[in-house]
């Protein structure tokens, strides 16, 4: 037979693999391999033995894995309370949810039997004397909850092509080529031997099944080579009856033999798992008896205590928990755990009840488009940003592209705007045939400098769009002067700056056209949605006709209730640019929120200024004193000078330790595209051409918590220090 085995270079697999190859099978192993390679393990260095190094929580990346696989003995997970309790969503991760994908695939692929290494930890606080596989389960630690969960899960995976198998062993113990000293005859035995002490703790009066790991593999390989249909979805116990002890009986029959040992029992650590097992339905379907006692395990790690007088059997690598904190220290590129257990997207929008309620009574309305929620919002934003009009689109390249043309911006024209912002500005510009005009940024804001602008002037000049990057607004009276003078017009494009302050003044009521964003990464959402804000209600009026395409009316004028038919009116060739009354309606609901959201944006900026402040290889965003920043992005530049690593790598490497990060943005100016139509070339603009390969955008919104911004700065200073030292 062909046999995948998981973890087959661990403590229980090396011996399944010894076990199977004694019987002629041809086993593949699938093995992290962080505990290293088993060297006393000559036997995986067979013939018949396939090694594939990976975890399974990435199976993914091993699509033949499966092929040509008769059994898979799945034996690769977390496997003790103290490292599932460290981690609890890994644990979930890789004992349940990969568990069941590489179920899943087995079946697909056609695997027939699929052995699942369970616990009998299951039982937990056992309900019950003698358990069996019918009592109930009661799991008490994370580990044994995932295992229960495992189980369940995969049981109902079965069908008439695939069995899985519940295998649920006892604690093992005795000697393996990947030795471990975490489990309580093994430890006790250690202990005795080096200091003389056997540590009980629990009170000792607890009751748990052990089974020698040998006799286990030798169990497993006895249920590979079974009839299918003797073993389908069956659980079993695997151990048996008289090697279930009680903790304070195994410490004292081990102290008989290792003379001079005493026995600490450690009362206040009340460890409430225990069990005695039934192991009947294993013994007899299978004619199983353990060839190996605790006798014979004693004798074994005595014999591994002197062959290796100067190794410290509670070193990292006999202890899983040990290792696994050892691991998360380590890169995952280098083989280490990520440094946060799940992945901390770059941006996350905050949708609560309040949203879907008002989205459900705005579709029960049946007013779907135009309504009465446009306008609600219109004002409600322009009174929360300090202007009196609020012209609501369907996004802010729309504001953007309305505005220009109110302003008469047409073919020919030119337009200044930095090269750091997000195409749709330059694409808006190139489709009314309007040639941008790039002006580099302040080195430190990465907003336009104005100090720059005046230069790039031509007689064909005919607008400023500045951006305020990040949410930080840029320089607005100094650039408003540069307009004035040249009599330009000013789009302020505040995508990211909703809620921000510029010289004690609200973004929104400063610029004569401010645009803004309801994208679903801005500071607040509409799903997509954007608004001007303006002072002067003739233009805004103008605005909304441009919106609607340049009629006067909307829907909602023409057959509302209190509606007023007459033909419309087409007054100028407009746009489909209106915002929709669902999307309106959700906005009504953000805005509310919008204080709270940036006080929460505000604090994580605070905590990852004063976490990466100590770390030379970074640069940290200014921020200018008469600014309040609305903390779209934290924008985080790497110094090329102190770091031997690119950005690019630098974020891939933290993408591996589950954290996402941005780029806002790679110099528009740098696009072959935009190269070609606008005639730029990098050295026009040098400072957006350098930082364009160096900022690097951390994850920001309302629903990071602290944790997760520990988690972050903890990846971050892991990779940075790890390029440091290699
Ligand atoms: C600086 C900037 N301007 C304009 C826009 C366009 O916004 P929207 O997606 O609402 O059209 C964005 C979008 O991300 C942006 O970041």
């Amino acid at each position: 037979m062909k046999i995948l085995v998981t973890g087959g270079a661990g403590y229980l697999g090396c011996w399944v693999t010894y076990e199977l190859l004694q019987k002629g099978h041809k086993v593949r192993i699938f093995d992290r391999m962080c505990f290293g390679f088993p060297e006393e393990a000559d036997w995986l260095k067979n013939t018949d033995v396939e090694i594939i190094q990976g975890d399974i929580r990435h199976w993914q990346e091993f699509p033949d894995l499966f092929n040509e696989m008769d059994v898979v003995v799945h034996l690769a997970g977390l496997a003790n309370d103290p490292t599932c309790a460290l981690c609890p969503i890994t644990a979930r991760e890789v004992n349940v949810d990969s568990t069941i994908e590489l179920a899943r695939q087995s079946s697909q692929k056609g695997v027939k039997k699929f052995i699942f290494a369970s616990t009998c930890a299951v039982y937990g606080k056992g309900i019950g004397d003698w358990l069996d596989e019918d009592s109930p389960t009661n799991p008490i630690s994370t580990f044994s909850q995932t295992k229960r969960e495992a189980e369940e899960k995969l049981q109902k995976l079965a069908h008439e092509k695939f069995s899985p198998i519940i295998a649920r062993f006892s604690t093992l113990f005795g000697y393996s080529p990947r030795m471990r000293f975490d489990l309580a005859i093994n430890q006790m035995v250690s202990t005795a031997k080096r200091q003389k002490r056997i540590e009980v703790r629990g009170g000792g009066n607890q009751w748990r099944p052990f089974l020698h790991v040998r006799d286990c593999a030798r169990a497993i390989s006895l249920m590979c080579e079974a009839q299918q249909n003797e073993i389908h979805n069956q659980i079993f116990n695997i151990g048996h009856n008289s090697l279930n002890k009680k903790i304070i009986d195994l410490a004292q029959e081990i102290a008989s033999v290792v003379h001079g040992t005493e026995i600490d029992v450690v009362r206040d650590d009340e460890d409430l798992r225990t069990f005695r097992v039934q192991f009947q339905k294993f013994i007899t379907q299978f004619h199983f008896q353990p060839e190996y006692t605790i006798q014979n395990a004693l004798q074994e790690i005595s014999d591994w205590l002197e062959r290796y007088p100067h190794e410290d059997p509670f070193f990292d690598k006999y202890i899983n928990v040990l290792q696994f904190k050892k691991l998360k220290k380590i890169p995952v590129q280098e083989g280490g755990e990520p440094t946060a257990p799940l992945f901390i997207p770059l941006a996350k929008p905050v949708m609560g009840r309040d949203e879907e309620e008002t989205v459900i009574q705005a579709m029960r309305s049946g007013w779907l488009t135009s309504g009465h929620n446009i306008h609600a919002f219109e004002q409600n934003f322009a009174s929360t940003v300090g202007a009196s009009e609020g012209v609501a689109v369907s996004s802010c390249t729309a504001a953007i592209h309305l505005c220009l043309v109110e302003a008469g911006i047409k073919a020919g024209d030119e337009v200044i705007t930095p090269p750091i912002t997000w195409v749709s500005t330059i694409n808006t510009l190139l489709n009314m045939g309007v040639k941008p005009v790039f002006v580099d940024v302040d080195p430190l804001t990465y907003n336009i400098d104005p100090q720059q602008i005046e230069e790039k002037i031509t007689e064909k000049t005919k607008a400023i769009i500045p951006v305020d990057l990040a949410g930080h607004p840029c320089e607005l009276d100094e650039i408003q002067k540069v307009a004035d003078k040249y009599h330009l017009h000013l789009i302020e494009d505040a995508a990211h700056a909703l809620g921000a302050m510029y010289r004690s003044r609200k973004i929104g009521s400063i610029a004569k056209r401010t645009c803004f964003s309801f994208y679903a990464t801005k500071n607040i959402t509409t799903i997509e949605g954007g608004m001007i804000t303006l002072s002067d209600t003739e233009e805004a009026k103008y605005l909304r006709i441009l919106a609607t395409n340049g009629l006067t009316d909307t829907a909602w004028d023409r057959y509302g209730r209190s509606a007023f038919l007459r033909p419309q009116e087409l007054i100028t060739a407009g746009f489909k640019y209106a915002m929709s009354n669902i999307s309106a309606s959700i906005g009504m609901e953000q805005i509310k929120k919008l204080h709270s959201f940036n006080s929460v944006r505000q604090r994580l900026a605070t905590r990852y200024f004063y976490s990466l402040s100590e770390i030379d290889e970074i640069i940290l965003p200014t921020v200018k004193d008469y600014v309040q920043h609305a903390w779209h992005l934290f924008i985080i530049r790497i110094n090329p000078q102190k770091v031997n690593k690119t950005r690019d790598e630098i974020a891939f490497m933290l993408r591996q330790e589950n954290i996402g990060t941005g780029i806002h943005f790679y110099g528009v100016h740098l696009h072959p595209y935009v190269q070609q139509v606008c005639g730029v070339r990098p050295e026009d603009c040098p400072t957006a051409t350098q930082i364009s390969n160096e900022i690097l955008s951390l994850p920001l919104h309302p629903l990071l918590t602290e944790e997760n911004v520990q988690y972050i700065v903890d990846a971050i200073k892991k990779v940075i220090y790890y390029i440091r030292h290699h």
